[in-house]
């Protein structure tokens, strides 16, 4: 019924009128807009006509339920049809709730605190009025100089999948039609835009199709196949052809192999950058590239709106594309409930109910505990409430923790550090010092020493600004700047306890840090309850949980280095290396500083010997791993127990470990749980050279431990 009633609007539409509902803008365009919307690209003069405009099928960036009411109304008044407008903007963690970045969410390894947020994060958007947010982001990260890492979940596939298909559910819900409290779900970028060369934003991909689909494509079909609405093409080429052009990747893989029949959008301006790319000649061409790759919405440029109804009145592209990118859009729209009921959720009373009220803090600062990662401590964590602390630095005092992608969210909002350590430190026990991110007057350093000298104890709160990571922040140097590396060069000569507490939105290159701190908690960006959480923390009252989801490299030299790399022909760490004639760097270790998966905890975990029930698994024969986990410290604590496998001998090379499974438990101090780990034959399946995806009977090594590095392996035979 609805699908007819969608047909026949679509027969009562002219040309003009389906080309327009390709068209998507961002807020300033609309009458009744007065905000001025989310900015994420080049605001040029489009063109567009004010008919156009009322004809147009969405609006980017729009929210707060007064606004959309009011946009909406306006929009209804003037479209011949009636057809309502998308609201969509980027809410990726958080609304006004702010939760942890994306990557700081993955090294929770907590799929079900990762819904909750996603939950969250859509009931105040519904409440304001947004139909659609444009996350997740399942593009796998490598390089940590890419500003958009903190956008993703990390460098594992498996891990990325499942954290994909968890803020899917949260966004979503169960049933999109019926439940008006959440969004529809956008995953992006399509696809492996994770892989930019040089870690530059906007910048080239190149990479095999066996390597896209063992790797790179495998987040993004997990939010699909977990009933993902929709796709947004990213900004790279992928084999020499721009994502927004590549029929291959969208027609092909995307729509036929994929089945995806939802709506695809282009990113910000993509369609017309196929210009500068160099595949089009102008926008007339790069319109008819991207309908021909099957994109439906073009964001934020013209070229659809004005060269699609001349292209088919020529004959170059059948009326029957667009009439299909319309449709899918109409069917959008009314599985959102947008003709039943146009302003869909939007609701003021609701927004003043329900945002930022304390249930939703309450789990932003519980995933911000579990996301926060003990990096090193040499005991000096947690702190002796008895001290006199003295807390220095950009971050002590800095309400800039909400990081990259939260333009909802309000700086104001958020704890600090200093408020959450006032409230524990009281009695003049708390010294506060705060200074600039890049740059530090000698008279701050001067305080920042004094106040030192008057502590039992140093607290550096570093990092980096938001605006040095996410999009169109990409750094070549990953250290933290100069001035705070001065800072803690002169601390560190007074020879106090110091430890710190790192805000930022990449895994740095901690040179400089490392080597001076005794203790180091990554904070990542925490959002609204960060203070809170952190403070709870280095209190004692809460116990670090968090494991890398990305490897911190050694030096930015190495980049990228990751855990699931391949083994080489000539492998450092061969019994017969020879000294010089080996993979590897001269003046720098091949691994990482620190692992993927790795974190410590005020609590110590022994493991016993793993032990496997046979050590030959078959088809229907899974292979069953029990280890002992013990507590040995004396506090409670929990580990996530990590399972990996090594495929020793492919038909393609394989990575030297692979994570399969994990588990997270908590134990009380002496106490000891057995895990037990089932692998099935389908978890040690590949992409071989012909791109048939299936296992290689052989030997296998079966891994697991506290990270990627510290395992126990074993050995175990697929027939
Ligand atoms: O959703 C984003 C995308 O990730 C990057 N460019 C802008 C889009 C809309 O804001």
């Amino acid at each position: 019924m609805a699908k007819q009633h969608m047909q026949e609007l679509l027969q009562q539409m002219t040309l003009e009128e389906k080309a327009a509902q390709l068209l998507q803008l961002a807020t300033p365009f609309y009458e009744g807009a007065e905000s001025g919307g989310e900015i994420t690209g080049p605001m040029e003069s489009l063109g567009v006509t004010p008919q156009m405009v009322s004809d147009s099928g969405s609006v980017l960036g729009l929210a707060g339920a007064e606004e959309v009411i009011r946009v909406q109304e306006a929009h209804m008044a003037k479209n011949r049809l009636g057809i309502p407008l998308l609201t969509m903007a980027d809410i990726v963690h958080g609304f006004k709730t702010i939760f942890p970045v994306p990557l700081a969410i993955g090294c929770s390894w907590d799929l079900a605190l990762a819904e909750r947020s996603a939950e969250i994060a859509a009931r105040e958007a519904a409440v304001s009025g947004v139909h659609v947010t444009f996350a997740p982001m399942a593009d796998l990260v490598r390089d940590p100089r890419w500003g958009r890492v903190m956008e993703s979940t990390g460098e594992d596939p498996y891990l990325n999948s499942e954290f994909a298909r968890a803020f899917v559910r949260g966004f979503q819900g169960k049933d999109l039609a019926e439940d008006r409290t959440r969004v529809a779900a956008c995953v992006k970028h399509f696809a492996a835009y994770g892989l930019a060369e040089g870690g530059r934003d906007y910048n080239t991909v190149d990479l095999s199709e066996r390597q896209l689909r063992e790797f790179y494509l495998k987040g993004y079909k997990a939010a699909l196949d977990e009933g993902c609405e929709m796709v947004m093409t990213a900004f790279n080429t992928v084999d020499g052809i721009p994502a927004s052009a590549n029929q291959k990747l969208m027609r092909d893989l995307l729509r036929k192999e994929w089945g995806f029949d939802g709506v695809l959008i282009s990113d910000w301006g993509a369609v017309k950058e196929l210009i500068p790319h160099g595949v089009a000649e102008d926008e007339r061409e790069a319109a008819l590239k991207a309908i021909l790759a099957g994109v439906d919405i073009e964001m934020m440029t013209s070229t659809y709106v004005h060269h699609l109804p001349e292209l088919v009145k020529t004959g170059l592209v059948e009326e029957s594309m667009i009439d299909e990118a319309v449709l899918r859009i109409l069917q959008l729209k009314e599985k959102l409930g947008l003709f039943e009921n146009p302003i869909r959720g939007a609701d003021p009373a609701a927004e003043q109910e329900i945002i930022f009220c304390e249930e939703h803090r309450e789990a932003a600062r519980e995933l911000a505990v579990k996301s926060a990662v003990l990096l090193k401590n040499n005991g000096v964590l947690p702190l002796n409430p008895g001290q006199t602390v003295a807390l220095i630095g950009p971050f002590a005092e800095n309400s800039d923790i909400l990081g990259p992608w939260s333009w909802t969210g309000s700086r104001q909002d958020a704890v600090r550090l200093d408020q959450a350590m006032q409230r524990r430190w009281s009695d003049g026990r708390l010294i506060v010092e705060g200074c600039g991110v890049e740059s530090i007057t000698e008279e701050q350093m001067l305080s920042a020493e004094q106040a030192a000298a008057r502590a039992d104890v140093i607290v550096l709160a570093l990092g980096e600004d938001s605006e040095m990571s996410g999009e169109a922040g990409c750094r070549a140097d990953i250290r933290l700047p100069a001035a705070q590396l001065e800072l803690v060069s002169r601390l560190g000569r007074l020879g106090k306890p110091m430890a710190a507490v790192l805000f930022n939105g990449r895994p740095l290159d901690l040179h400089g840090i490392f080597e001076e701190a005794d203790a180091i908690l990554e904070a990542w960006f925490p959002g609204s309850e960060g203070g809170e959480a952190l403070a709870s923390i280095l209190a004692g009252e809460r116990n670090p949980s968090g494991r890398l989801a990305m490897s911190f490299p050694y030096s930015v030299g190495q980049v990228p280095v990751y855990y699931n790399h391949f083994n080489t022909g000539r492998p450092k760490d061969a019994p017969d290396a020879q000294v010089r004639y080996v993979s590897q760097y001269l003046d720098v270790p091949n691994e990482p500083l620190l692992p993927f998966g790795y974190g410590l905890s005020y609590t110590t975990f022994s493991y016993s010997t793993p032990v496997l029930e046979q050590d030959i698994m078959t088809g229907d024969e899974p292979l069953r791993l029990s280890v002992t986990v013990t507590n040995t410290g004396a506090n409670a604590g929990e580990e996530t127990v990590q399972l990996y496998v090594r495929d020793l001998s492919g038909d393609v090379v394989r990575p030297v470990k692979e994570l399969k499974d994990y588990a997270k438990i908590t134990l009380q101090p002496g106490e000891s749980r057995e895990v037990t780990f089932t692998l099935n034959e389908p978890q040690l399946r590949y992409y071989h050279a012909d791109l048939s995806h299936r296992s290689d009977p052989g030997r296998f090594v079966v891994s697991v431990g506290p990270n990627s590095r510290d395992t126990a392996d074993l050995p175990f035979q697929l027939s």
